[in-house]
């Protein structure tokens, strides 16, 4: 009896606390919150148009924010809407990362799925589905099958985040012409002033502390998900969707499911990394055996041409040759390396392989490179041969050679492969991120997984973390990295750079930024063009170790040519840090200031630390509280030098070694440009 008036008071407190009349002849409110209630999102109906908003700590994020469609050949969807369903459930589970920034992940949230009808007589409908996580939303749309809407072409997405305050955004275009990628500098402005941005956008909340980062996860078979401001002072961004060359910017028939739309959210900065809301919001791995999926570090056949002393065409100068190979080979080998990546190594890189995009041949190779080789050799040494397929956006060009070039690669023992699509507009001038893309690179991902070949894919979609499903998919590009320190008209990346990306580009996943450059003043003999002989690197040499732990990557490369590693006590940070990791914490950050973070590698027990900076000097006071208490362990320390600045003295380290445990506190200073990296291992 007891018990039953008491479930009839939790129904009571249930129903007028989520389900609330919004006018007295109205439809219901309908509101679902995280886990520990900190966020919730409550589902309007008014005026026929549904809207959500999303509160944190009480507090508006986002406030009400239009829900629809609009399509080709059809009125819009959004308008004269009533609500007809509603259907809740929870899940709380942990899962297992087969290699990550963090070994294992909780998906912990309640849903809430929202079922809307127009009322006019087409009656067509559409579901909402909130996810509600502690550390923010993701909501998806789902047509589902009827009569009224069959085949379908989409004109536009209606989606609004609608800022409740002037957020301070930190941002890339989305709408540059002729740069249809991901490869510019950071700005940071109000909300209110943004014109057309990619995601992930990162926004500082006014209230000091609070962040939220917009993005999408579970990117399948729709394009690419852009925000568009409205000028005026206007704090609401809405989807905008990259288009096919037609403009209609999604094909598809009922039953048909979008992406996640996802607002992270964060009390500070530091707790947005390791970020795992879109990770949760993909399916389980598809790949039931992931033995074959190794982090690894690589060299390569690449920097050479990118300072412009090598070239990926044949000639002369050309990189990619059997010798050439055999010693990065033998390097790979003698220090612990996992691969070597080639460049250049097939045919169709002569002339302007931009536009010849066509002409690349992803199983024949020039002369001067024997394929079968080099395989047979690298396999021998016990290291991978990583193949390099640039596509320049000729999608269909790759497409067709899929079978052949992979069936090539697997017969030599070859299971991983750099992708490349330098290109502004793809298969047919299409959008770079147009749905025809996304439809190509997850062709190219299930592919790649039939045939056993993980992946590192440049000018890529962005990540909206694939790597659940196809843990195959390891890195990929997807912003300025190192190679525009190499030529770049700029001058190369600035010092804040990279405080920047961990903030922003990094919250997404990994990324194959290319650290490890030693030779950073890159003194060029006289008469190298202006392009190549002013840019440098604009950082100290601890800072360039440091980037291993901070810039986090499943496949971490050291770019440099080999030789510039001979000799360098500092090249042991780069032969001893893990790339695999159990825990990753951030200590310490501030979005385009500095970054500290502490990573224990996966199964082992030494920890790994990172610092960077910008242009300051700084110094930081980090207690190492995350140590095992009542161990001891070494820290080996790689730290800036006497007079280290990045723009005059980048070179000066200071390497030495100390005992701590966790009750130490280590003192880092860091020059101006600079960082420091740790290695901490259990003592013997
Ligand atoms: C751009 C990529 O980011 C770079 O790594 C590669 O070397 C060139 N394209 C050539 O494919
Ligand atoms: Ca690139």
């Amino acid at each position: 009896m007891r018990t039953r008036r008491w479930r009839l008071v939790i129904f009571a407190v249930l129903w007028l606390g989520l389900v609330r009349p919004a006018s007295a002849a109205a439809q219901p409110t309908l509101r679902v919150t995280s886990p520990n209630g900190q966020n919730a999102v409550t589902i309007t109906l008014r005026d026929g148009t549904l809207r959500y908003d999303v509160q944190r700590q009480g507090r508006a994020v986002l406030l009400p924010s239009r829900l629809g469609f609009e399509f080709r050949g059809a009125p819009p969807l959004g308008d004269s809407l009533r609500i007809v369903d509603s259907a809740r459930t929870s899940k709380d589970e942990t899962w297992t990362q087969p290699w990550g920034e963090v070994a294992r992940v909780r998906d912990h949230h309640n849903e809430l799925r929202v079922t809307a009808e127009e009322t006019t007589a087409r009656r067509r409908r559409f579901s909402v589905t909130f996810r509600v996580f502690d550390d923010g939303v993701g909501f998806r749309y789902e047509l589902p099958e009827q009569p009224g809407l069959t085949d379908f072409e989409i004109t536009d997405e209606r989606t609004e985040f609608a800022f409740a305050d002037n957020a301070r955004a930190w941002w890339i275009p989305s709408n540059r012409p002729r740069l249809d990628r991901s490869e510019m500098l950071y700005s940071s402005a109000p909300v209110s002033t943004l014109d057309s941005v990619q995601t992930p956008v990162t926004l500082e909340l006014s209230d000091g502390h609070t962040v939220a980062v917009i993005h999408e996860a579970n990117l399948v078979d729709y394009p690419r998900m852009f925000l568009a401001g409205r000028g005026m002072e206007n704090r609401t961004l809405s989807a905008a969707l990259a288009p096919m060359s037609d403009g209609v910017k999604a094909r598809g028939r009922t039953p048909f499911e979008t992406p996640w739309r996802t607002i992270q959210l964060a009390d500070k900065v530091t707790d947005l990394v390791p970020s795992l809301l879109a990770l949760n919001l993909n399916p389980p791995s598809e790949i039931t055996n992931t033995d074959w999926i190794k982090p690894m570090k690589y060299v390569g056949i690449w920097w050479g041409m990118h300072l412009n002393t090598m070239t990926w065409s044949s000639g002369p100068k050309h990189g990619a040759t059997t010798e050439n190979t055999k010693r990065y080979i033998d390097f790979a080998a003698k220090n612990g390396f996992g691969g070597v990546l080639v460049e250049g190594w097939n045919v169709g890189w002569d002339g302007d392989w931009i536009a010849n995009r066509n002409a690349f041949s992803f199983t024949k190779a020039y002369a001067d490179y024997d394929l079968p080789g080099v395989a047979a050799y690298a396999k021998q040494k016990g290291v991978k041969l990583i193949v390099h397929n640039e596509t320049s956006g000729g999608l269909a060009n790759y497409e067709r050679q899929l079978d052949s070039a992979y069936t090539l690669y697997r017969s030599l023992g070859l299971d991983a492969i750099k992708t490349g699509y330098v290109a502004d507009t793809v298969g047919g001038n299409h959008s770079h991120y147009s749905q025809v893309a996304v439809r190509h690179h997850r062709k190219v991902i299930e592919t790649a997984a039939k045939y056993g070949i993980m992946l590192d894919v440049h000018e890529p979609i962005h990540d909206t973390g694939e790597r659940r499903t196809y843990p195959n998919m390891m890195s990929r590009e997807g912003a300025r990295g190192q190679e525009y320190n190499a030529w770049s008209a700029d001058g190369g990346n600035p010092p804040e750079h990279e405080t920047i990306l961990f903030f922003t580009r990094l919250v997404d996943g990994p990324m194959d930024f290319t650290p490890g450059i030693f030779d950073i003043q890159m003194k060029r003999p006289t008469g190298t063009p202006k392009q190549y002989a002013e840019p440098h690197v604009r950082t100290t040499l601890a800072k360039q170790l440091a980037l291993y732990v901070v810039l986090y990557s499943p496949l971490q490369m050291a770019a440099d040519l080999i030789e510039n590693y001979e000799g360098q006590p500092a090249f042991k940070f780069i032969r001893d840090v893990a790339v695999d990791w159990d825990t990753t914490r951030v200590i310490e950050g501030k979005i385009g200031d500095y970054v500290v973070v502490a990573r224990r590698e996966r199964n082992g027990q030494s920890w790994f630390v990172g610092a960077i900076t910008d242009e300051e000097a700084r110094t930081f006071d980090v207690p190492l509280s995350f140590l095992t208490a009542g161990r001891k362990y070494v820290a080996e320390i790689y730290a800036d030098g006497p007079g280290a600045n990045w723009s005059t003295n980048p070179l000066p380290i200071t390497i030495l070694s100390r005992p701590v445990d966790s009750t130490t506190r280590l003192r880092m200073a860091l020059a101006p440009g600079g960082g420091q990296a740790i290695r901490i291992r259990p003592a013997p």
